[in-house]
C-alpha cells in the first residue's frame, strides 16, 4: 500500500514530524519563510493531507487545487487563516492544537504586562546605550500591580490562565465574555465597564468579524490614561493606527504586542518608533515543550484524518454529520 501523500508547510518540531514521516509520504517545506502562494497551490495538487501554519491562507481556492485532500491540520489553536466554512462545505475536517499552549501563552501575556508596566525593555536599552550614570529617583517610573484591575477580554482557556496568574499579583480581575456568564475567579462586566475600570487590558479573543479592530479610536478613548494594553491574541483585533495615535499622545500609558497588523510588522512601522510600545514576534506559544506538543497534536489530527477517523481536535465536527 503506498503511503498517503502530505504537504507540511514548514519544518515543524520533530515530535510531530517523526510521526508524520512514519505514516506518510511527506513533502516538507524547508525554507525559513512560508511557501509562496503559487508554490503552495502546486504542492497540494496531489496530496491527501495538509499540515499548515497560521502563515498560510487555506481557502476554497487551495482546497479546490487539492482534489484528493482529506484533512487540513493547522498547527495552531487559532484557525482564522483557514476558511473553515469552505472546508465544511467540502466535508473536509480541520484540526487545531488547543490546550497545550494555554500556559505558555498566558505566561507570555503576563511577561508582556510586567515588561510594559515596569519598562523593562526601555531600561535595558538605557543601559546598553551607556546612559546609566547613577541611581535616579525619577528614572523610568512604571505602574504598580497590587490593587490594580486587570480586564480580560475573552475568558476562554488562555484568558482564565491569565486570571489565575493575576491572583498571585493581588490584581482585581474583571472580564468580558458573553459566553462565560460567571465564575468564582473573576467578575463579568460589560465592555464599557472593562475599558473604564481596567489598569491592564489583556486580549484573548479569536479573530472574527466581530473582534476585528475591536480596539479602535473609540474604545481606546474609553480607557484610563494609565492603561496598559496587551495583545497576545491576533494582531487585527487592534487597529494599529488608532493604537499609534493613543500611544503617541499618551492617551494610554503603554502597549505590549505579541501579535500585530500586519504581521510581521515592517521595520519602518510607526509603532516601532514609540518607547511605550513593546513588540515581540508572535512568541506566545514559543516554548520547547509547547511547540513539541503542538506538532504532536497536529500529527495526530493529520493521521486520524488520513485514516478516515474522527480528528482528536476538530474545529468543524459538523463534517461528521
Ligand atoms: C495559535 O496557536 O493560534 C498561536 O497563535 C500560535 O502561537
Amino acid at each position: 500500500m503506498p503511503k498517503p501523500k502530505v504537504f507540511v508547510t514548514r519544518l515543524i518540531p520533530e515530535k510531530g514530524l517523526a510521526l508524520i514521516r512514519d505514516f506518510c509520504d511527506a513533502d516538507i517545506w524547508q525554507d525559513e519563510l512560508p511557501p509562496p502562494r503559487k508554490e503552495l497551490l502546486a504542492r497540494v495538487r496531489d496530496v491527501d493531507g495538509l499540515v499548515s501554519l497560521l502563515t498560510e491562507k487555506v481557502d476554497g481556492e487551495l482546497m479546490d487545487a487539492a482534489p484528493r485532500l482529506k484533512i487540513i491540520s493547522n498547527m495552531a489553536v487559532g484557525v482564522d487563516n483557514v476558511d473553515v466554512a469552505a472546508a465544511t462545505a467540502r466535508k473536509l475536517p480541520v484540526g487545531n492544537t488547543p490546550g497545550v499552549l494555554t500556559d505558555a501563552t498566558a505566561d507570555m501575556a503576563f511577561a508582556l504586562m510586567l515588561s510594559a508596566a515596569r519598562r523593562i525593555v526601555e531600561g535595558e536599552k538605557y543601559v546598553r546605550d551607556g546612559k546609566w550614570k547613577t541611581w535616579n529617583p525619577q528614572l523610568l517610573l512604571g505602574a504598580d500591580f497590587v490593587g490594580a484591575t486587570l480586564g480580560i477580554i475573552g475568558f476562554g482557556r488562555i484568558g482564565k490562565a491569565v486570571a489565575k496568574r493575576a491572583k498571585g499579583f493581588d490584581l482585581r480581575v474583571i472580564y468580558y465574555d458573553p459566553s462565560v456568564p460567571s465564575t468564582s475567579d473573576a467578575t463579568p462586566v460589560d465592555l464599557d465597564t472593562l475599558f473604564r475600570e481596567s489598569d491592564f487590558i489583556s486580549l484573548h479573543v479569536p479573530l472574527t468579524d466581530e473582534t476585528r479592530h475591536m480596539i479602535n479610536a473609540n474604545t481606546l478613548s474609553k480607557m484610563k490614561p494609565n492603561a496598559i494594553l496587551v495583545n497576545s491574541s491576533r494582531g487585527p483585533v487592534v487597529d494599529p493606527h488608532a493604537l499609534h495615535d493613543a500611544l503617541k499622545s499618551n492617551r494610554i500609558f503603554a502597549a505590549a504586542l505579541d501579535v500585530t497588523e500586519p504581521e510581521p510588522l515592517p521595520a519602518d512601522s510607526p509603532l516601532l518608533g514609540l518607547d511605550n510600545c513593546l513588540v515581540v514576534p508572535h512568541l506566545g506559544s514559543a516554548s520547547k515543550y509547547t511547540r513539541d506538543m503542538m506538532s504532536y497534536l497536529a500529527a495526530q489530527n493529520l493521521i486520524a484524518g488520513l485514516k478516515g477517523e474522527r480528528l482528536p481536535n476538530c474545529v468543524n465536527p459538523e463534517v461528521y454529520g
